[in-house]
């Protein structure tokens, strides 16, 4: 507990106004960027590429946290670590050979993390835990802002964080999807260090006061 991060997602954004929304998360407590890259594919969403990736990492002055929902991300690690991303994350649902996909993602020089679905155990992570940087644990089916937490993230986090106690591995634990005022500290009980928030954040009435929330919340 304490330094929890809050990564604001920009799914949540308002596409006409990126460089705004981009300077308000510079200018607010927020810790990093939340990118979401879909491919229609491995989720039924299609968000946005690389031409608006590049656009918006411009003006970012915060670490970049980029969360895969791609099939076969191992065609475009060296894109993301050219981009500037700090954490890039996979989902192992998508990767057949996750061991190998991690580490090519730390040869490029990024932060390697493997994010799971809602239905994903946590046993898939228990051979390669040691050799991940942060592991994204999915609170809604991903593929849309907007969803409705999943109770049972409670649980696996715990579980999660008992696992990586007992591997001694020093893993960073993010959560992703219906993130709230509501839901934050006791994510952060269960034993999250990052909390990922798009709806709440940007579709309230003062985005940057909310990221302070969510910190004073959730470093007690
Ligand atoms: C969902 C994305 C999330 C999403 C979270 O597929 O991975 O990052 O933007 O949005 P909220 O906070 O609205 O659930
Ligand atoms: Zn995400």
């Amino acid at each position: 507990m304490g330094n929890i991060k809050i990564a604001p997602s920009m799914l949540a954004a308002d596409f006409a106004n990126l460089e705004r929304d981009v300077r308000m998360v510079n200018q607010s407590e927020a810790d990093w960027f939340h990118m979401d890259i879909m491919d229609g594919v491995f989720v039924p969403n299609i968000s946005f590429g690389m031409p608006v990736l590049k656009a918006m990492v411009q003006h970012a002055k915060k670490p970049l946290d980029v969360h895969l929902m791609i099939v076969d991300p191992d065609r475009y690690i060296q894109t993301f670590a050219d981009l500037g991303a700090t954490v890039l994350t996979v989902h192992a649902e998508a990767c057949t050979h996750l061991h190998r996909t991690v580490q090519a993602i730390k040869a490029a020089g990024m932060k390697a993390g493997v994010a799971l679905n809602p239905h994903t155990p946590i046993s898939v992570l228990e051979e390669v835990i040691s050799d991940l940087d942060l592991i994204c644990i999915m609170s809604v089916n991903p593929g849309f802002g907007g969803q409705q937490f999943i109770e049972n993230t409670y649980d696996k986090v715990r579980r999660l964080r008992a696992l990586a106690n007992a591997k001694n591995a020093e893993v960073m634990i993010e959560i992703d999807g219906g993130v709230t005022s509501k839901n934050a500290a006791a994510l952060v009980q269960a034993g999250a260090d990052v909390l990922v928030a798009g709806s709440f954040v940007f579709k309230s009435e003062n985005p940057s006061g909310t990221i302070a929330d969510l910190h004073k919340i959730t470093n007690v």
